[in-house]
């Protein structure tokens, strides 16, 4: 996720860009793969920006230093729009070069902004959805000689996900900052005033933050700071004292990358449908630059993954045959290319890997491609291998996952899924756009469901404290909550060390029922009522049956299933979704459930024995 720090200090005060570059060092833990700033200095910006860690940035700097300023803004980029490449990296600058802005964020409708600022002659430096704010704020800025108004004016213009800092040659010791669902804090200083994605950003110089709220510009001086929201109006903000040391400040005030991941979720679902419709609201997927008469020409689809991503694509096999009518499969990425699959042009290869470097999948890729199969990768990484090797891509937008064991990666893999799944179907005619554009709405719902989950798991949280000493426990599930049983098993082996095993339910009768044993203790993902009847009470009688022989049932349902209440010993509720979206909320209580009992035993979950993060060898 980018990172983003604005300062401002006194007349002859310390050097801007000594504070932005120890703040963009602080933030260095959110991930990024290209870094700038730029300093305000002698009537004029002045701007240095690398593809690539700091240290290249630190390079570029010290060839060709900046003169001394007191005013500048930084930044770490996470590659979205366009590769991590130099042009990519912020700032970008307005046409005259007497603007820049950093940003943080999607903005949706750059497309059609980018198309309007070219008919009227604007030339693009870079492939950036952010270069589209920086045109319009400078001309904003040219037309009411103002920052704070030229941004509040123009964020009515953005829509999406924005934090976007604005420094102006003219606007000398002035930083304007806006945000709208993307974070944004002040840091107040004595004389001198600061600005973060986080705290991390300016926790060496203060502890008084002010946290901004949803659509506000604030305006920065090295004496003042001022809050309005869109409309032009003061606006309430919440100062707090962060007391949090500086390791803390850079998860957050979380005590580990995972809890932080884990609560990003909603955030980062809602990213991955970001931008994803045009105006009309169909759903367009600008990426996928595979020709349309070979998406329809496709009769097989093979998702080919490694873990968790493996378990994001059988969720999507359910999804896409049942959208789509076209037959699907789901293969470990390790155990592809060796049977010898019968793969050809008519096949659509999904790919998903979140770092984009994992060999088995990228190896899979090849030898797909190798027999004339088209490959779309769903991937977290810019700039990565696979994405690179594979003929389109469609990218999740969960920001860098820094914890080794997947947690948003999981969610946001499977929402793409779902978006590619809708778009093969509309493609192919299988669905009309508004059942296409029922379905999106029903998804642009889920995050604030995930949120819920998130806020009620005091029960799973006392539930995982109380099983620290289990040694072994199942997790059943059937149709598309069978993938989410085996991703709960996962997250316990890989966090816990406890011996964990998912199996889909209507298995149980066909061998596993025979370790059941009293007090076994058996998560139980249950599928929706409302979805196929006689699948939820076959599931309903599976969990009869292993209480019978003395399991301990944790049952995960939706809210108003009353028919689970007698045979749960623990009822997890989750909100109602449709049933092929339910992954996206029965997953969470899993996560939190492992996670909670790892640390319950002591165990370093952001990094857990024995595994890597990205798997490069085969
Ligand atoms: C489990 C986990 C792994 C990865 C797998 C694939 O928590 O993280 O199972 O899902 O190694 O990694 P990517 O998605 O990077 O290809």
């Amino acid at each position: 996720m980018c990172g983003i720090v604005g300062f401002t200090g006194p007349v002859g005060g310390v050097d801007a860009l000594d504070v932005v570059m120890e703040g963009l060092r602080r933030m260095e833990y959110r991930g990024y793969d290209s870094a700038g700033i730029v300093v305000q200095a002698d009537g004029a910006l002045h701007t240095r920006k690398k593809a690539g860690k700091l240290a290249n940035l630190d390079e570029a700097l010290s060839l060709d230093p900046l003169p001394l300023g007191v005013t500048g803004v930084g930044h770490t980029r996470w590659a979205t729009h366009g590769g991590p490449t130099d042009a990519n990296a912020h700032p970008h600058c307005s046409a005259d070069g007497r603007l820049a802005v950093v940003h943080n964020g999607i903005i949706e409708n750059y497309a059609s902004l980018r198309a309007q600022l070219t008919d009227q002659g604007v030339v693009f430096l870079s492939e950036t959805d952010t270069e589209v704010a920086a045109h319009l704020i400078g001309r904003a800025y040219d037309e009411l000689g103002d920052l704070t108004e030229a941004m509040r004016v123009v964020c009515h213009q953005l829509q999406g996900a924005f934090t976007l800092l604005a420094v102006h040659a003219d606007a000398p010791g002035t930083v304007v900052g806006a945000r709208r669902n993307s974070p944004l804090v002040v840091g107040r200083g004595e004389g001198a005033n600061y600005l973060g994605s986080d705290v991390a950003a300016f926790i060496e110089h203060t502890r008084d933050a002010i946290e901004l709220g949803q659509d506000q510009v604030v305006t920065i001086t090295a004496e003042s700071i001022d809050v309005i929201d869109f409309a032009g109006a003061p606006a309430v903000t919440k100062e707090y004292h962060v007391d949090w040391d500086a390791s803390a400040a850079e998860k957050g005030g979380y005590p580990t990358f995972m809890a932080k991941e884990i609560d990003e979720q909603p955030r980062a679902v809602a990213d991955t449908l970001l931008g994803r419709t045009n105006a009309a609201g169909h759903l367009v997927l600008d990426e996928l630059r595979i020709d349309e008469s070979v998406l329809r020409a496709v009769d097989k689809i093979v998702v080919i993954a490694c873990g968790t991503a493996s378990y994001a694509g059988q969720v999507a096999k359910y999804a896409i045959e049942h959208w789509c009518r076209v037959p699907t499969e789901v293969e470990l990425a390790s155990e592809f290319r060796y049977r010898d699959p019968v793969v050809d042009e008519k096949t659509l290869v999904v790919a998903i890997s979140q770092s984009g470097e994992t060999m088995d999948t990228l190896m899979a890729v090849r030898h797909a491609r190798e027999q004339g199969a088209k490959v779309i990768a769903i991937c977290n990484t810019h700039g990565s291998t696979i994405p690179r090797e594979a003929d389109a891509v469609l990218y999740t937008h969960a920001g860098p996952e820094v914890a080794v064991a997947s947690t948003k990666s999981f969610l946001t893999q499977i929402t793409a899924c779902y978006l590619l799944g809708l778009y093969l179907a509309q493609l192919r005619g299988n669905k009309y756009e508004d059942e296409v554009r029922d379905i999106l709405a029903q998804l642009a719902r889920i995050p604030a469901q995930i949120q819920r989950v998130l806020d009620s798991m005091g029960l799973v949280r006392a539930l995982a404290r109380q099983m620290a000493d289990a040694r072994v426990v199942l997790f059943l599930g059937r149709h598309v909550g069978f993938p989410v049983a085996m991703e709960g098993a996962l997250k316990l082996k890989e966090l816990a060390y406890i011996h964990a095993e998912g199996f889909a339910a209507g298995e149980l009768k066909h061998g596993p029922i025979a370790l059941i044993e009293q007090g076994l203790p058996v998560f139980v993902v249950v599928p929706s009522p409302r979805g196929r009847d006689s699948l939820h009470s076959k599931v309903v009688s599976n969990i009869q049956e292993i209480r019978a022989r003395g399991a301990r049932t944790i049952v995960i349902a939706e809210e108003g299933d009353d028919d689970v209440r007698p045979y749960a010993d623990t009822l997890i509720q989750v909100p109602r979704t449709p049933t092929l979206l339910a992954p996206l909320v029965t997953t969470v209580p899993l996560q939190v459930f492992a996670c909670e009992l790892a640390l319950a035993k002591g165990h370093d979950v952001d990094q857990p024995r024995n595994l890597a993060k990205s798997v490069t060898v085969e």
